[in-house]
């Protein structure tokens, strides 16, 4: 499997996108990279290196002066919307050197997310991140929690969102039982927006739900729908229905909820992962919100704990796999490839900058 690596060429959120105001520049570590994310004064997002071209200095750590231009706080050259150097104050009787403009990652603002493509722009192309219409709509209530930083590489969330045996015993008694583990994994896969996904569909009837599940759905005994997709490699959309026995389908008795999971590298041991949590019913939103941090805590504790071991030589180690293993099996490829046609790209750039 690859370690501590991550697919370069993909949509990552950087944020919400009330989290950038007109003006207050940003700087965000993503993909290993110094992000800069800066609304500009037309409203509009733009994100760049966030490094000045003269001196290396955090764009992040500058102001925005009164004719609109981000200024760096070390000797004050003044960087445009668009990321060119306009102004250079020590030297204004001479032209501004022509390699003087910040790397743009592209951009785009979707339901209140903010997404960045940290990788070639070229190839960002026609692709768009994964849709998640739950979050700007009115007709679901949703939760957002606290961004929570993991220290570990991002595809260990992936893999823990696809193979939910670990509800017991990671998450037992609160959202999780060994019941559940047994229920039998149906495997999709389909194209989205050009990217390969993988998605689990588990369905299962007259399941007892464990405690938290019982108490937000208010139903003890259930008929029960989840499905967990790999939307790309910075979403994972899970969504759960069910209705008393006999009754799923039957749209007005159905609860359930859509949980979007974005994952962020922040580099290839730690990523940002924030979490929204839609349902039809405020209250129930609400209870969600109050009780789900308590497994998030116990997955952010399994998956540092996960990630510690993989500084150590494998000497011979070799991973057991097991039925449940087959989507994140299927996902690890699936990266894995993106992650080899990232190196693909790279290598002709590198040719032609040596020539
Ligand atoms: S480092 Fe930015 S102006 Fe010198
Ligand atoms: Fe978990």
């Amino acid at each position: 499997m690859p370690v501590n690596t991550f697919v370069e060429n993909a949509w990552y959120v950087a944020g919400r996108s009330q989290e950038f105001p007109v003006n207050e520049p940003k700087g965000l570590r993503i993909c290993g990279r110094p992000v800069l994310v800066w609304r500009t004064g037309e409203g509009k997002l733009a994100s760049f290196d966030d490094r000045c071209v003269h001196k290396r200095m955090p764009l992040s750590e500058g102001r925005v002066l009164a004719d609109g231009v981000l200024e760096c706080p070390y000797h004050g050259f003044c960087y445009d919307g668009a990321g060119k150097c306009v102004r250079i104050p020590s030297q204004l009787d001479l032209p501004i050197p022509s390699r003087a403009k910040l790397r743009p990652f592209p951009v785009v603002e979707q339901d209140g997310l903010a997404w960045l493509w940290i990788g070639d722009p070229a190839l960002s192309g026609s692709a768009v991140p994964p849709p998640t219409p739950e979050l700007a709509s009115p007709q679901w209530e949703t939760h957002m929690f606290d961004p929570v930083h993991v220290p570990a590489n991002y595809v260990l969330l992936i893999e823990n969102l696809m193979d939910i045996t670990h509800f017991y015993p990671l998450h037992d008694g609160n959202i999780g039982d060994i019941e559940q583990s047994k229920i039998p994994v149906e495997i999709v896969e389909e194209k989205l927006n050009g990217v390969q996904t993988v998605k689990t569909v588990r369905k299962v009837q007259n399941y007892r739900q464990p405690p938290f599940m019982a108490d937000w759905f208010g139903y003890p005994v259930v008929d029960r729908w989840h499905t967990h997709h790999m939307m790309g490699p910075g979403l994972t959309r899970v969504e759960l229905r069910c209705a008393a026995p006999g009754r799923l389908g039957v749209e007005a008795e159905e609860r359930g909820y859509i949980i979007h999971h974005s994952h962020t590298p922040i580099d290839g041991t730690n990523h940002t992962w924030r979490l929204w949590v839609s349902t039809r019913s405020k209250t129930c939103t609400q209870s969600i919100a109050q009780t789900f941090p308590t497994v998030m805590d116990e997955d952010r504790w399994a998956l540092e704990r996960q990630q510690r071991n993989f500084a150590y030589p494998e000497d011979g180690y070799h991973e057991v796999y097991l039925r449940s293993d087959k989507a994140l099996l299927r996902c690890r490829k699936i990266l894995e490839e993106m992650e080899s046609s990232n190196r693909s790209q790279a290598v002709p750039i590198a040719v032609h900058k040596a020539a």
